[in-house]
This record gives C-alpha cells, structure tokens and sequence, in this order.
C-alpha cells in the first residue's frame, strides 16, 4: 500500500466512553511509548488507575492533572504518531457535556472523527451531538467505534443493532465513508490487532482503516486565498504582505486581487522564512510583494482574479453557541474570521438544529451547545467563503464584547444579496445644517434604571425645561414605542434586545434630524446600552442611570406592576424575574432617594449645561 498523507484526525464520545484508553491503546501498540514514560506510567497506575495492577492505557493521554482528579477530559490535546503506513495527529477532545467548545475546536482542524460509543449504551445524545458538530464542521469521514464490546459477550447483535441506529441517525450528516468497527480498546481487540474473539466481524480493524482511508480533501487543491495577518513595510522602499496562506498555492507572477476592492496588481515576490521562492501553497507562512501600489489592509484577503471569495456584510451561517449567556439576535458580538475583526450580530435564527433528530425547530435565541443556522449582518463587508468550500475562510468565532469570551463558532453557508445595490445616499442638508438652524447640538439622553424608578417623570421635567429654553426636543418612551413601533414585542430577555435596537436606530434618526432625543427605557442590558452608543458620535450619547433601589420602585409601584410580579402574574418583569444589569460608568448617576423629581431633573440639566459647553 502506497503512504499516505498525514491524517489528522479527532476522537469524541461521552466521559467514560473509553477515549483515553482508545488512544492510549493506538499509541502503545504503536510501538511510540518511550520507554521511560512507560515507567511513569506503571507508577501512576497504581496511584490513580482504574484497572488494578494493569497500566492504565488512559493515563498515557490524560496528561491533565485535573483531568485525571475528576475522570474527565477539559482540554483537546493533539498527539502524533505513525505507523510505516502512515503519520497521525489525533485530537482528543472532552466528552463531557460543557466541553463542546474543545470538539468544534478539535473537529475544525481534523479530516475524520472517531465516533465512539459504549457498547453497553449504544447511543447517546452526546454521541449524536459530537456526531452533527462534526457534519457541521465539515468532517466528511467517521469512524463508529463500538467499545466495550468485551463487557457485552463479543456479540455482534449488539454491534448491529447500535451500527443500524447511527446509520438511521447519520443519514442525513453528509459523510463520505462511515465505517463502524467493534472493539475493545480495553484488551486490543480490533484495533491494531484483528480480535480472535469477533471471528464475525469482517470488516478492518481501526488501524487499518485509519491507515487506508482516502480524505482527499487537499487545502492545497482549492482557490488561492491569502488572509493578511499584517502589512509588512519596514521602510519606504519595502511593502510586504504577511500571513498564511489559507488554500490554494501562489506564484510570481499571479495575478491576485484585494478581495474587499476589487483593486488587481500581479505577485512580484514571494518571501519564505530564509529565502525569495518561486512559489507557495496552503499552511506555508510569506511575505507576498505586489507589483502596484494597491491599498491593502490587515484582514484583506488576496484571491485570484477568476475565483474570489464573496465580499459581504450579510451572510447565512451554522452557529454553535459554547457561551452560558444565551445568544440573542439583535444583540453585538464581536466575529473574527480571518484575520478580521468587525462587531456583527444575528438578524434572525432561520432555525434551530435538533442534535438528537436533525430536525429543524423554531428558536429565539440560542443557548449553550445549541446550534443555529442564522442570518448575520456585520458592520463592515468582510471576505467570505462557504464553509463547504474552505474550512479556513469560511469559519468564524464570536466573541462576548464584555468578558472577551470565545461565544460562538460558526461555518459560513452563503452570502446573502439583499444588502447588495443598496448605497448611503447624501443629502444636501445634513446633520450638522439642521443643529445649526435649531441653534443646538443634537444628542441622546438615555435613562435607564428599573421599572418606577423615575426615569419617565424625570424625563418629561427636563424636556419641558429644554423646550421653555427652545430647544427642539422628543422623548421616545418604553411604554408609548411598546404601543406603536414596538407593539410585536414583550419581555423576553430577545425581545428587550430588539426593542433597544430599534428604539438606538430611531435615536439616531432623530439626532440626525438634528435634535434633543430624550429615551426613557428600563434598557436592562449593558450590551444593548453600549451598542445605542457606538450608533451617536462623540459626546452624543449621554448616560443617566436614574438609581433608585427596588425596594423604593416596588414601594412608589406606579402601575400596580410590582404587586402582580411579585404575586407571578407578570412574568419576567426586570428586578423581580429578569435581571438589570446596571450601569458600570454613566455619564450621569441620579439616586433618586431624597431628592424631588425637580431636583433629579434639575441634576440632569446641570449636567447636560457642561456638557454642552464643553
Ligand atoms: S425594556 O426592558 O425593553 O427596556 P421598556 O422600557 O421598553 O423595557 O418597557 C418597560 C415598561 O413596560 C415598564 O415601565 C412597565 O411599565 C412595562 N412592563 C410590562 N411588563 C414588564 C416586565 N415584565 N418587565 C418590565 N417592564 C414591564
């Protein structure tokens, strides 16, 4: 048999499924242990291994001391060896539930995956959700690992009954080759060595099957694409362009494009880490010289000129949300994809995908390990490819903008054209034309702060003020905009987030209009507040967090909700059943105890006097 190429390759299962000692077993009959770690080993077999006197093979590959405290797995760990046949890198990734983040993240680096499943359980959620993140991440070859078949008599009903409901299951997953192999990684059976025990068992033994299966599926093979990590230009007579290059190879002489503008110019040289080359390909880390001066930036991506990515800020994609925050659409994050970084938020959930059935269900947010496939609206246009076509300029994560948290993963399906042909057209009567003619500077005034808490009366105090002054003011209200522009929403932590986000768009409109926006909305979430803010300019957005304790909101009740709340009539009602998340530094803090409506809108209009002189 003709070498093959590297395969890299990830194992999943449930804790307990045997992984450890599956790979232990590869490793070990492998011949690759060095000795001395083999006397390690046989030390800590006795402290912590779970098989007597025997070495325990999963302690060869839970070199985590935590992991090996708690019997579980938290972190993927790539391993290589090889066999004259072939060179391997496996990811081993975590079973446990919570840990889904380390598959998508072991999976997204892999050709196949090892499915394995306890023979005594047959399937289980976590084998079918490991088995669609790996669909979804593009592993097209599985390997159905059925262990423990000791502990089941070696009885190949078993095997065909678990090997007939994953094949139900997998139907609809899209992978080339599935090949289901009864062993035990236990006693060796079936996975280097062929099993006197399972004289029925006809098929390969794992090893032989990772030595021979064909994952074609060379980055090299596909379109050019060079994501740049950074501009290279140490003096005037030098302009380089570094990074990887994702796929696809290069040549002087190409001709390329900046993806984002369309702008063409021919390769004049390519440097590799020592030396000037001819030529490079996909994993390979240059410096590419253009022969024009054409504008490029970090996050660009260098294509052929036939074959470009798509060039998009509306695109479909598969979410895999790994965050204990829910993801709710409307709401920013941060997406890097490439080396790109641009804020982007989720204008719908098409659907929620069932890991148990594949069927395609309703959602309105995603939560932890849920997977969506969504639409996404960026804030610029980025580079793009389906995830189907390449899995480097296709895939994307998410980030939480306040605690830099890795939220979400996700894999590109399309770009969609409905933004597409529609261009910002310029007026002749702009912004700052129509501040002039009012004699004022347009801005927002958001107060926030719980349900009673004063936010509405202190509202209309300072805007009956700024009107006898005239200024050319309007208040948008929680309450008014719920019976108008906002009457599809209620209270669910998603609705509250759109509500934000269209009451930030029509506060915008307004200081474009040239006024004084006054919005008086609970605004319970620190996301939606900052991303009403990065919407104004400078010193356009004003911040007034009206404190007032709920103790002193549910005392004054205005609107008799506070009673029904907390009687569990109105559910989710903020402070009471939903969280407010109050502000960290406003502009403006008016504690309202003590103080009269007058002089809490009195503390408010000192407060915009500076800050309009300023
Ligand atoms: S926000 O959370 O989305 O910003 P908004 O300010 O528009 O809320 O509306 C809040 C008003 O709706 C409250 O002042 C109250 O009168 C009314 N309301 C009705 N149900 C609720 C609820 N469950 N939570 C909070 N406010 C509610």
């Amino acid at each position: 048999m003709a070498a093959r190429g590297l395969l890299r390759f990830l194992t999943c299962g449930s804790v307990d499924d045997g992984k450890s000692t599956l790979i232990g077993r590869l490793l070990y009959d492998s011949r690759l242990i060095m000795d001395d770690t083999l006397a390690t080993i046989a030390k800590d077999s006795r402290k912590h291994g779970t098989v007597g006197e025997e070495i325990d093979l999963a302690l060869l590959v839970d070199g985590l001391e935590a992991e090996r405290q708690q019997g579980i797995t938290i972190d993927v760990a790539y391993r290589f060896f090889a066999t004259p046949a072939r060179s391997f890198i496996v990811a081993d990734t975590p079973g446990h539930e919570q840990y889904t983040r380390n598959m998508a993240t072991g999976a997204s680096n892999s050709d196949l995956a090892i499915i394995l499943c306890d023979a005594r359980k047959g399937l289980l959620t976590q084998t079918r959700r490991h088995s669609t993140i790996a669909s979804l991440l593009g592993i097209r070859h599985v390997v159905l690992a059925v262990n423990k078949i000791d502990l089941v008599g070696f009885d190949q009903a078993v095997f065909d009954r678990i090997v007939a409901d994953y094949t139900a299951f997998a139907e609809g997953l899209g992978f080339a080759t599935l090949v289901a192999v009864p062993l035990s990684a236990r006693f060796g059976d079936n996975v280097t060595q062929r099993s006197p025990r399972m004289p029925w068992y006809e098929g390969p033994t794992l090893l032989e099957h990772l030595e021979a299966v064909d994952t074609e599926a060379d980055a090299a093979s596909r379109p050019f694409r060079f994501p740049v990590q950074w501009v290279n230009r140490p003096n005037q007579d030098f302009r380089g362009f570094s990074g990887t290059i994702a796929s696809g190879r290069v040549a002087v002489g190409d001709r390329v494009v900046v993806a984002a503008s369309g702008r063409s110019s021919t390769v004049a040289r390519i440097l590799g880490p020592d030396a000037d080359q001819a030529e490079a390909s996909a994993g390979e880390a240059v410096t590419i010289c253009l022969a024009d001066e054409v504008d490029v930036a970090r996050g660009d991506v260098l294509a052929p000129p036939q074959e470009r990515p798509a060039v998009t800020d509306q695109f479909a994609a598969h979410l895999l949300w790994m965050d204990e925050d829910a993801m709710l659409p409307g709401r920013q994050y941060l997406m890097r994809i490439g080396n790109l970084w641009t804020p982007v938020s989720v204008t719908s959930i098409r659907h929620r995908v069932d890991v148990n059935t594949q069927k395609q269900l309703p959602a309105r947010r995603l939560d932890l390990n849920e997977i969506g496939f969504c639409n996404l609206s960026a804030a610029q246009r980025v580079p793009l490819d389906p995830y189907a076509e390449n899995r480097q300029t296709g895939a994307f994560v998410l980030v939480d903008r306040f605690t830099n948290r890795t939220a979400g993963a996700g894999m590109v399906a399309f770009s969609l054209r409905r933004a597409t042909n529609i261009h910002q057209e310029e007026f002749l009567v702009d912004k700052a034309a129509r501040a002039a003619l009012d004699h004022q500077k347009p801005l927002v005034l958001w107060f926030t702060g719980l349900s009673g808490s004063g936010k509405s009366t202190i509202a209309k105090l300072v805007e009956q003020a700024l009107h006898r002054e005239g200024r050319h003011t309007y208040t948008l209200d929680g309450d008014n905009l719920r019976h108008g522009l906002n009457r599809d929403l209620g209270f669910t932590d998603a609705d509250r987030v759109e509500n934000i986000r269209r009451v930030g768009e029509v506060a915008k409109l307004f200081v474009d209009a040239g006024l004084i926006v006054l919005c008086s909305f609970i605004s319970p979430f620190r996301a939606e507040r900052r991303m009403v803010r990065e919407l104004m300019g400078p010193g356009e957005f004003i911040e007034v967090f009206v404190d007032t304790p709920i103790e002193e909101c549910a005392r004054r009740d205005p609107k008799g909700l506070y009673a029904k709340a907390m009687a569990g009539t109105i559910k989710n009602f903020t402070g009471v059943s939903s969280p407010y998340e109050a502000p960290e530094a406003p502009e403006l803090r008016v504690a309202t105890l003590g103080l009269t409506p007058a002089e809490a809108a009195e503390a408010v209009l000192a407060h915009l006097r500076g800050a309009l002189a300023r």
